[in-house]
């Protein structure tokens, strides 16, 4: 089994697009029984709440479904997953802070890491929560570039 769990600050637009981005495309590929998905945030401000309509109809023109709810990154995670992968800088923080004898620092990497060429100039996922359509589109652009690199790296 991979374990697999994505990280961004609220839980309510990249990391819950990235868990389904990712899970649909391991369903695609008929690995569904060999990977758990997750999503979780670094604060607390969503915890509960359903992804943000916005990033739900842009995933949705891609027959995407997000269906989770916000949920809060706790320490158990360290142990839970073999991944933990943070969308931008800010998240790599706030997750290190919890872990702060570098334990499972081999565990956690940026979703970027895994872009292709074609995304090469993107560092981050940017956090689309303040702007308007474009950066939802750019959110799933790049998750589902990524997913392709990061599923090849695991299974
Ligand atoms: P996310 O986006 O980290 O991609 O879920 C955000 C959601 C909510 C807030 C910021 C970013 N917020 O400030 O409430």
């Amino acid at each position: 089994m991979n374990k697999v769990l994505f990280v961004c600050l609220g839980n309510i637009c990249r990391s819950p697009a990235a868990e389904a981005v990712f899970k649909k495309l391991v369903n695609d590929r008929g690995l569904s029984d060999q990977f758990m998905i997750d999503s979780a945030a670094t604060c607390a401000n969503h915890i509960g709440e359903m992804a943000d309509a916005r990033m739900r109809a842009e995933a949705s023109n891609r027959n995407i479904n997000i269906t989770s709810r916000g949920r809060q990154f706790e320490v158990a995670d360290f142990e839970k997953f073999d991944r933990i992968i943070v969308m931008d800088d800010s998240n790599y923080s706030n997750v290190m802070k919890l872990n702060p004898n570098k334990k499972y620092e081999a565990k956690v990497s940026k979703m970027t890491d895994y872009c292709s060429e074609k995304f090469s100039e993107h560092t981050v996922v940017p956090d689309p929560y303040y702007g308007g359509q474009d950066g939802f589109i750019l959110v799933l652009d790049l998750l589902e570039d990524a997913s392709q690199k990061l599923l090849s790296s695991m299974a």
